[in-house]
């Protein structure tokens, strides 16, 4: 049976994550989180106690950078020097600061390489901004999540607030309005849906009709007559 690569983008707190792995557990393909390469970068920036994009210096700033991305199960665990990183990528600060670094082409050209390595063989669902655009324009399935702001704003405060992270629903809607700002008008590789992409609105859904309607999808293609 052919292995598909499923692509998904969208805006910051649709949900494309936990979807992406949701539906990576059910066709039993590996997921990657292409959004965690980015804030990865972000951290190790912020670990030098920058706190500016300067271009320019990032290549020198990030000299030593070996991003070392580790299989487990169906998950790719991001590893920076020899530190498996998760929470602290998950940080506000670094999602914020990620979207800075993440306009800078030098860098996305390094990431992009890595994430079409890793999806190379298919059998992947990849999550981010670019992926049906610019990483695999050629991607079987192409999924675009959006959702209202105030459900996204809901969605990431409840998820801060389990983690027990102090914050505000009014900075949360601060930080996601200006993220989205960013990632759709950059020059380089701009959040955009492509032309071929099914739009998921996950307002009203919740996690598990995420899944199953994208699995749905993935179904329909890789039954289908012509790909078999
Ligand atoms: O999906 P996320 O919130 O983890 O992504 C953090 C930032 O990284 C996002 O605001 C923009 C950037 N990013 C990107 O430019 N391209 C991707 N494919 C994934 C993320």
């Amino acid at each position: 049976m052919r292995r598909i690569i499923i692509a998904i983008d969208g805006y910051a707190a649709t949900g494309k994550s936990t979807t992406a792995r949701g539906v990576a557990e059910q066709l039993e393909y590996l997921h990657i989180d292409s959004g965690a390469m980015y804030r990865a970068a972000a951290w190790y920036l912020w670990q030098q106690g920058i706190r500016e994009v300067d271009p320019e210096a990032l290549p020198k700033q990030m000299e030593g950078f070996a991003l070392d991305l580790e299989r487990e199960g169906k998950e790719m665990i991001v590893y920076l020097g020899g530190k498996r990183l998760e929470t602290e990528l998950r940080r506000p600060e670094i999602g914020a600061f990620a979207s800075e670094v993440s306009t800078v082409p030098w860098l996305r050209e390094r990431l992009i390489a890595e994430q079409r390595r890793l999806g190379a063989e298919g059998g992947v669902v990849m999550d981010g901004r670019d992926i049906g655009t610019v990483v695999f324009p050629h991607a079987e399935l192409k999924v675009f999540m959006q959702a209202d702001l105030e459900a996204r704003v809901e969605r990431r405060y409840r998820e801060l607030l389990s983690r027990g992270e102090a914050t505000s629903r009014e900075a949360i809607r601060a930080e996601l309005t200006e993220r989205d700002y960013r990632d759709v008008t950059r020059s380089v590789s701009p959040l955009r849906k492509a032309p071929d992409a099914r739009i998921l609105d996950t307002t009203f859904l919740t996690i598990p009709q995420q899944i199953t309607q994208v699995v749905q999808w993935a179904h329909d293609l890789i039954y289908a007559p012509s790909l078999s």
